[in-house]
């Protein structure tokens, strides 16, 4: 089959450009493009601008490579094998982790259109086997409904206060559920007389402490008749290693906006514990900077009013062997997984398969800076999750990852 690729930039859900990759094939037209963040962590594989990726894509002679390979038809995870060997720096310096995922994408994409199987179905038998023909909905997602620090470029000291409903409800249910929510919440900040704007995520962005958002968003859910802990929680993504004042390994401290504040890591649990006594939060994301172990290390014996998910993100960088050794130190119950931080699709299922054995659950996720590609949604139902976090419902960049949900979710059951 003798296909042309078309590379052009298009735009992200932050008005900058990155790249697609498309064909067309039997007169349907196939294209990827992928996301990048704003809190980024260290330990993340890099990414890489319009032109540093037009360039590695030349020396790598990468349009070659896929133009060969999709003669021989290779499965997904052996052409992922070829990005890799290509290019196995640790954080994807040489050919870029946005490169590499974008072919890696496309790749399983245009494989699964001629393999004639949707993609979440191709994930699934190549990647995630144990799983296959089990149905969606057991997966709780994460709905961000306030945007603060970087995302909300706020005073809010938390990155995002996101709501579970829980009990085992279908996606469809929880979307519903989210759409009644963000009605009654955007009338609850009228009625407070908060002018409010949309952040990087969906969430809304408004003047407030961080109490305040937990109050609003309490009193929005109970509003539904929603119980706390049974039928709704508050998870935080906090995004520490953006609120770090000093970087001393004994004795890290943090800023909190709002408070106007330094507080060290005594203080900041002694505060996570005072909110978590008075609202329904059981998720803490990245609740230290990702090298404060001490932060981390403390926070697993520290007394608390419920069980915690805590989850690492920054520290964990869907990085394999990091993912392991974090679930081993006990610092996290729960690991984010976001793609692009590691590089290719075979090495995200790697580090979904780690979490697995680790015996940690898995939060699959978007990033701030989005496209209307939706193979995350795929990647969800591929292996079903316990959470996933596609932001709020009001952007276009999100709505439509929850849409392909929607209709995966219709095709499975
Ligand atoms: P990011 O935010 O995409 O800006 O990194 C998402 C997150 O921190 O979970
Ligand atoms: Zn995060």
């Amino acid at each position: 089959m003798d296909l042309t690729f078309k590379l052009y930039p298009i735009l992200n859900s932050q008005g900058e450009f990155t790249l697609e990759l498309s064909t067309v094939i039997e007169n349907t037209r196939i294209s990827a493009s992928v996301p990048t963040g704003t809190s980024v962590g260290t330990k993340e594989a890099v990414s890489f601008s319009v032109v540093q990726s037009i360039d590695a894509i030349k020396r790598y002679n990468l349009l070659n490579i896929l133009k060969n390979k999709l003669t021989e038809l290779p499965t997904p995870r052996e052409f992922d094998e070829i990005l890799i060997n290509l290019d196995p720096s640790p954080n994807k310096q040489g050919i870029g982790g946005n490169v590499t995922l974008l072919f890696s994408v496309f790749y399983a994409k245009v494989y699964s259109f001629m393999m004639r199987i949707p993609l979440y179905k191709l994930l699934t038998e190549v990647y995630y086997p144990p799983l296959f023909n089990t149905r969606l909905g057991e997966t709780v997602l994460l709905f961000n409904l306030v945007n603060g620090g970087r995302h909300g470029n706020s005073r809010l000291f938390f990155q995002e206060f996101k709501i579970g409903f829980l009990g085992k409800k279908t996606l469809m249910e929880q979307i519903q559920l989210a759409v009644l929510l963000n009605k009654r919440f955007k009338r609850l900040l009228k009625e407070n007389n908060k002018s409010y704007g949309i952040g990087l995520e969906g969430g809304y962005i408004f003047e407030a402490t961080d109490e305040e958002v937990l109050e609003l968003l309490q009193r929005g859910a109970e509003g539904l008749g929603l119980q706390p802990l049974s039928d709704y929680a508050i998870f935080l993504d906090v995004a520490a290693s953006e609120h770090v004042h000093t970087e001393d390994p004994q004795n890290y401290t943090y800023y909190i906006p709002a408070k106007e504040k330094i507080v060290d890591v005594n203080g900041l649990i002694d505060w996570y514990t005072e909110l978590a006594k008075k609202f329904p939060i059981v998720g803490f994301e990245d609740p230290f900077a990702e090298n404060d172990n001490l932060g981390w290390e403390k926070f697993k014996t520290a007394p608390r009013p419920r069980q915690y998910i805590i989850t690492g993100d920054d520290l964990t960088a869907t990085n394999p062997t990091i993912i392991k050794e974090s679930a081993q130190a006990k610092y996290i119950n729960n690991v984010i997984i976001k793609p692009n931080q590691i590089g290719t699709l075979k090495e995200t299922f790697q580090a979904i398969h780690i979490a697995n054995n680790e015996h940690i659950t898995i939060t699959i996720s978007h990033r701030s800076r989005e496209t209307n590609d939706t193979f995350l949604s795929h990647i969800v139902a591929a292996c079903n999750p316990t959470y996933a976090k596609l932001g709020n419902i009001v952007r276009g960049e999100r709505t439509e990852k929850y849409n392909e949900l929607i209709r995966i979710e219709r095709e499975l059951i």
